[in-house]
């Protein structure tokens, strides 16, 4: 059912009348060809520019930069640049929670954090690498990013603190719920392409 207009609410008599549909002749020249108006703004980014932009690491670790770092060399970073919102071991916060919750993903208080939840090591680096600090993301070396990612996976237990990482070190770890997700079996997800 159409709400009801207020008593007092008119439509002015123009609005009323029936507009005459817009065709493509009424469009400015710019609309008609296939790319938005440029409106004379802006400009098309260099090579270099686009490389620090192009940053994405896959799971498989494909993309991961030269540099390499160890749980010790990334104490030091933490506890400069990620302590304040993560905490002093990672599991005080006052954001998420990146050490603990082993095994309590099937407990009636799930805790995801690194150890507990990601499947894959590779994509912390990608993560930090892009998106950690929060408040100065990209500001770490690469050499910064391993030595954190380092720290953050020996807090959790899961390598050793003299272990050093680097692009193929990395993508070697296993991570604890490596195997604890299951394929989404709607049939329209993840179908294999041919
Ligand atoms: C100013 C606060 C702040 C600082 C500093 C900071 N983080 Fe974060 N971090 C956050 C917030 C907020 C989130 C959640 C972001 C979201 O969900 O989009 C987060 C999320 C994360 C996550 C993802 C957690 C998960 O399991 O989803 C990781 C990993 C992480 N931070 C690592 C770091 C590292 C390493 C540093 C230091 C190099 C750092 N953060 C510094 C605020 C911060």
């Amino acid at each position: 059912m159409a709400a009801r207009a207020p008593d007092n609410f008119r439509l002015k008599p123009e609005a009323t009348k029936k507009q005459p549909e817009a065709t493509k002749k009424d469009q400015p020249e710019a609309a008609k060809k296939k790319h938005p108006p440029l409106y004379g703004l802006g400009r098309a980014p260099t090579a270099e520019e686009l490389q620090k932009l192009d940053i994405i690491i896959g799971s498989d670790g494909n993309g991961l930069p030269p540099g390499s770092g160890t749980a010790g060399e990334g104490r030091i970073v933490y506890q400069t640049r990620c302590v304040e919102c993560h905490g002093a071991t990672g599991k005080e916060g006052p954001f998420d929670l990146l050490v603990g919750g082993r095994g309590s993903l099937t407990s009636r208080r799930p805790l995801k954090t690194i150890g507990s939840y990601w499947p894959y090591a590779t994509t912390l680096f990608d993560y930090i690498n892009r998106a950690m600090p929060f408040d100065t993301p990209g500001s770490l070396s690469h050499d910064q990013v391993y030595a954190t990612v380092a720290y953050l996976l020996y807090l959790n237990g899961i390598i050793g603190e003299h272990d050093r990482l680097d692009a193929a070190t990395l993508r070697k770890v296993q991570m604890p719920n490596r195997n604890g997700f299951i394929p989404d079996d709607r049939p329209d997800v993840g179908k294999k392409k041919k």
